[in-house]
């Protein structure tokens, strides 16, 4: 038996089990006194319902939602925080006392709160280059257009998904680039993401000529596995400063920490030596 006071919390995916997530919200758990455990859930696509049901039940706080449920478990919940409803897509839920379920979506705030913290004074007078168009591409564009940039380009192999989120989400700050037309985009740009899946373990890597951008340009990957992507490793090579995706999975995990707990924590020096630990 569990004491009343035991937190729940967990990740809900499939497959789930190479989330890092349980790494990072136990340790804050443990750094904040929270007696309690947050889980890695395998949850099939036809169990999502249930899972929701079941998360009810079981006394979690909350869960984070991982690939392929994002989009899928809208309607499963009573409500939607806007930055969910603007995504169109949930990473976090918040189970209240009464069984409540809202959705927010934390990756948007993380990936933007590790542009900040590792780099606070990154390029704000030129235009940010957004590269992919899924998911996180959505986050990303949501975030920068906040910044007060002249504008955010976004570029993607399909580009009528590109178009989709400068149209749902661009307010007219928006500009769409053939993916042939990337590299020119790339050397007026002050900051370049990459929000594909490129780079990472097992793909090809990111074909994006930076040998010509200003020396202040920062490129910043939001893979994570490996750290240092191709186009990260050449971005140092070219004196071009960097930010690395694991920092993203860090601060979306404290906003939704926050969520749940109403503490926000911090990524502490024993944190990413737990997290580097897992890297080497
Ligand atoms: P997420 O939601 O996590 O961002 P996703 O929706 O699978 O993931 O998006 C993957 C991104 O990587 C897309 O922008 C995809 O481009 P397409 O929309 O054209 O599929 C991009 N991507 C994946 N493999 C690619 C490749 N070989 N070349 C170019 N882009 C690629």
């Amino acid at each position: 038996m569990t004491s009343p006071t035991f937190k729940r919390a967990a990740v809900i995916g499939w497959p789930v089990a190479h989330s890092l997530s349980p790494v990072i919200h136990n340790h804050w758990m443990q750094v904040h006194g929270i007696e309690g455990e947050y889980e890695k859930i395998t949850v099939e696509p036809e169990n999502l319902a249930s899972a929701v049901e079941d998360m009810k039940t079981k006394g979690f706080s909350g869960f984070n939602v991982t690939v392929p449920h994002k989009e899928a478990i809208i309607p499963y919940l009573d409500k939607l925080a806007p930055l969910a409803r603007l995504m169109g897509a949930v990473n976090t839920v918040k189970i209240d006392v009464d069984g409540t379920t809202t959705g927010f979506n934390t990756d948007g705030i993380g990936l933007l709160a590790n542009l900040e913290k590792s780099l606070p004074s990154w390029p704000r007078d030129r235009p940010a280059l957004v590269v992919g168009a899924g998911g996180a591409a959505r986050a990303a564009a949501l975030g920068l257009l906040n910044e007060n940039l002249p504008f955010v380009v976004i570029t993607n192999r399909t580009r009528k998904k590109a178009e989709a989120i400068a149209q749902d989400i661009g307010r007219g700050r928006m500009v769409v680039v053939d993916w042939e037309e990337r590299n020119d985009v790339a050397l007026t740009a002050g900051l370049i993401v990459n929000t594909t899946t490129l780079g990472m373990h097992g793909n090809d890597a990111l074909e994006l000529d930076i040998s010509k951008c200003a020396r202040d340009t920062v490129v910043y990957d939001i893979v994570y596995q490996p750290l240092i992507t191709p186009l990260l490793a050449e971005a140092e090579k070219l004196g071009l400063r960097t930010v690395t995706g694991l920092g993203m999975l860090v601060y979306q995990a404290a906003a939704a920490f926050k969520v749940w707990f109403d503490i926000m924590p911090e990524y502490d020096a024993a944190l990413r030596a737990r997290l580097e630990a897992v890297f080497q």
